[in-house]
């Protein structure tokens, strides 16, 4: 008997996943970060609940709200508790209460070191326009609907990790950051990147500033190495002043894309545009330690308590962490299935909402993801379940 969706029944359900007890560290951090993942683990409960292998959350004080509660961003029971995760997943950091401390002291600090820690090196953040979606992009439908790519940022070094320094009386100070990469550092996220690449669309897309920057030219030149251990992989090397432009007038040329620390934060809040809304973006933080997966927008303040957030972003996050951690492929399909309905039905939150749809809450939003999912998971009940 086949199913709905015309796939054999044994695959409805990942085998692996079946009676498998996983631990999920939970740090939802500041502003909209509660509200976005305390959604995402609703549906990792449902799941949990409608396919029988179990999730154990543990809630952990992160960011902004750490520092109130004990005075560090990132305490040292957080990140044992992160070293001992099966996968972490976290909300979002910051917010202008803690604006003024010193750099070191901030929330965002407490982020770079969750990084740095776990030795997480390698940030994939996929770029993908859902077909409900079309609208809400900048760009002409023509050119959304076919966009398809990964960005794969360098996690653990460059600027980021650099020396930070300000000298002099007021008035005539200097500051500067320093950007530097050692050749393991780029070989491992270029491998990273290749590898990526052979699974999905062979196009590997480096992105540097080989014509002003040092570090860049050794980021070039190691990238061109790599590239010839993969014959089958199609390697483009970009300056990062076109990347940006490229991204926003043909951005169905790129597959995966690889590029420094710096760079990748900014290319990817760009490539996010070309979705329409930093709120839909999911990411997956990988390296030596348990991955971290989080949605690529920040704490927004402005909108914090409201339940009006987008927690698209956030709930992907959730399904990237199934999918990539748990290999629990189905369940992950189950939960984008269930947004992408709600959305053609024309459910939308604000920031996504448009013409002819309807602005829920947050938590409405969650409600009928719930719901959609419960149709699914019966639909399977009735057809059979892990047979
Ligand atoms: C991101 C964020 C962080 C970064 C901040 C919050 C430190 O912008 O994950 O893209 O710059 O990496
Ligand atoms: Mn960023």
């Amino acid at each position: 008997m086949a199913a709905k969706s015309g796939e054999p029944l044994n695959q409805l359900i990942s085998t692996a996943a079946q009676n498998a007890s996983k631990r999920i560290v939970v740090l939802s951090g500041d502003g909209i970060g509660p509200e976005v993942t305390s959604a995402a683990v609703t549906l990792l409960r449902d799941c949990s609940t409608e396919s029988g292998y179990k999730f154990e959350f543990i809630e952990m004080p992160f960011g902004g709200t750490a520092i109130d509660l004990c005075g560090k961003p990132f305490p040292a029971e957080t990140l044992s508790a992160c070293r001992a995760a099966d996968a972490i997943l976290l909300g979002a950091v910051g917010g202008p209460k803690w604006d003024s401390l010193p750099l070191g002291n901030r929330p965002e600090s407490g982020l770079l070191a969750l990084r740095q820690e776990l030795g997480l090196f390698a940030n994939v953040r996929p770029i993908k326009v859902r077909p409900a979606l079309l609208n809400i992009s900048p760009l002409r439908a023509e050119r959304a609907r076919n966009v398809d790519l990964e960005i794969v940022r360098e996690l653990a070094g460059g600027i980021y990790f650099g020396e930070h320094k300000s000298e002099g009386a007021t008035g005539s100070e200097r500051a500067w950051d320093v950007e530097s990469y050692t050749i393991q550092e780029i070989d491992r996220i270029v491998r990273f990147a290749f590898e990526r690449a052979a699974r999905r669309g062979n196009h590997v897309t480096s992105i540097d500033k080989a014509n002003v920057l040092a570090s860049s030219v050794l980021w070039r030149s190691r990238a061109k190495e790599i590239s010839a251990n993969y014959p089958r992989v199609k390697t483009d090397h970009m300056y990062v002043d076109n990347a940006a432009l490229q991204l926003v007038i043909a951005p169905q040329q790129f597959d995966v894309i690889v590029t420094s620390n710096m760079f990748g934060d900014i290319l990817s809040d760009g490539a996010a545009g070309v979705e329409g809304s930093l709120g839909l973006i999911p990411s997956m933080s990988w390296g030596l330690g348990p991955s971290l997966y989080e949605p690529i927008h920040g704490s927004a303040p402005s909108i914090a308590g409201k339940n009006i957030a987008c927690p698209i972003g956030a709930i992907a996050s959730a399904t990237m962490m199934l999918r990539e951690s748990f290999d629990m492929r189905a369940e992950a399909q189950a939960i984008d299935s269930a947004i992408d309905s709600v959305l053609e039905s024309g459910i939308r939150t604000a920031d996504i909402a448009e013409r002819g749809t309807t602005a829920v809450s947050c938590s409405e939003f969650v409600s009928r993801i719930r719901e959609a999912m419960r149709e699914h998971f019966s639909q399977v009940e009735r057809y059979g379940w892990a047979v």
